[in-house]
């Protein structure tokens, strides 16, 4: 559990909220999977044993494994196989993907945002972020995905519990072209980044994915331990936003910020500009398969 500061009173109603609701239905898996995912020990056995209890999980991952594009030379009718012909790496990744796309589902448009839009947008910034880690620092990222499909689960919280408000908020800074998140401050006393660390802190999350979401808006304070996973997420997600993919909470482009986190993280303009590319095209992919919405 991250240590926290005192929780604020509103802060902790809208987080007792989501303890009692469809959200927080994610939960065990998800947290099972990142377990799976932190483990080098774990075996495609438990990530099985985790999916097969789940019978949603098991239909997607069984079409999954028998699409054209997975072509198995016979049909494919037990998660194990699944996962041996799929990949382990893929599975675990897609059983998250499934698991949280569950809560994007619900799709009311509110003046430019929609959950639809926010889920394409959060994909995005979860492959990209991988990419980096792969490309970039020759790693794996364990958390980094999932980051990235979370980080605005704090926007999915406050439209759901907040509705009013958020409509508000989300109509006054288009008008006004101020900073969302700015906004989001005046209007509750904290953004969504901050309500998303306070739900991934109660789900008990690992502390790096909580910290990088919780700052990913406001990378400089982030502790030097989690510094890389969170630049690499407000990379991701500004490169994400820039190219228009999706949901944008972030109009104003603070180049100084960007500049620091490439710098703190290592990574090059040159680097970045290739793999949203890869990014934009791996998106009109997952949509043209029907896999965002
Ligand atoms: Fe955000
Ligand atoms: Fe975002």
């Amino acid at each position: 559990m991250v240590p926290q500061k005192e929780i604020p009173k509103n802060l902790q109603k809208i987080l007792n909220l989501v303890r009692d609701s469809e959200i927080s239905s994610i939960k065990n898996v998800v947290s099972g999977i990142l377990k799976i995912i932190n483990d080098p020990q774990s075996t495609a056995k438990e990530l099985k044993e985790l999916i097969e209890v789940d019978p949603p999980l098991t239909a997607q991952v069984l079409k999954v494994a028998n699409s054209a594009y997975y072509c198995p030379p016979s049909k494919i009718g037990e998660i194990l196989k699944a996962i041996l012909w799929v990949g382990f790496e893929a599975i675990k990744e897609m059983a998250l993907h499934q698991k949280v796309c569950r809560i994007f589902s619900d799709d009311k448009a509110t003046d430019g945002y929609s959950r639809l839009s926010l889920w394409k947008h959060s994909v995005a910034v979860a492959v990209m972020g991988k990419m980096i880690y792969r490309r970039e620092f020759g790693e794996k990222g364990e958390n980094i995905y999932a980051a990235g499909l979370l980080h605005d689960i704090g926007l999915i919280v406050v439209d759901q519990f907040c509705h009013e408000q958020f409509s508000e908020i989300l109509k006054k800074s288009a008008e006004e072209e101020t900073e969302f998140t700015e906004t989001e401050k005046l209007t509750f006393g904290f953004d969504h980044a901050e309500l998303g660390k306070a739900v991934m802190s109660a789900w008990d999350m690992p502390e790096e994915l909580c910290s990088a979401i919780g700052q990913h808006h406001n990378p400089d304070p982030a502790s030097s331990r989690f510094k890389r996973m969170t630049c690499t997420l407000y990379l991701a997600d500004t490169l994400c936003q820039e190219k228009k993919i999706g949901h944008v909470d972030n109009r104003n482009h603070n180049k100084g910020l960007f500049n620091r986190c490439m710098r703190e993280s290592g990574v090059e303009r040159r680097g970045l500009d290739l793999i949203i590319q890869d990014v934009q095209e791996q998106i009109t992919r997952m949509e043209e398969q029907g896999l965002l919405g």
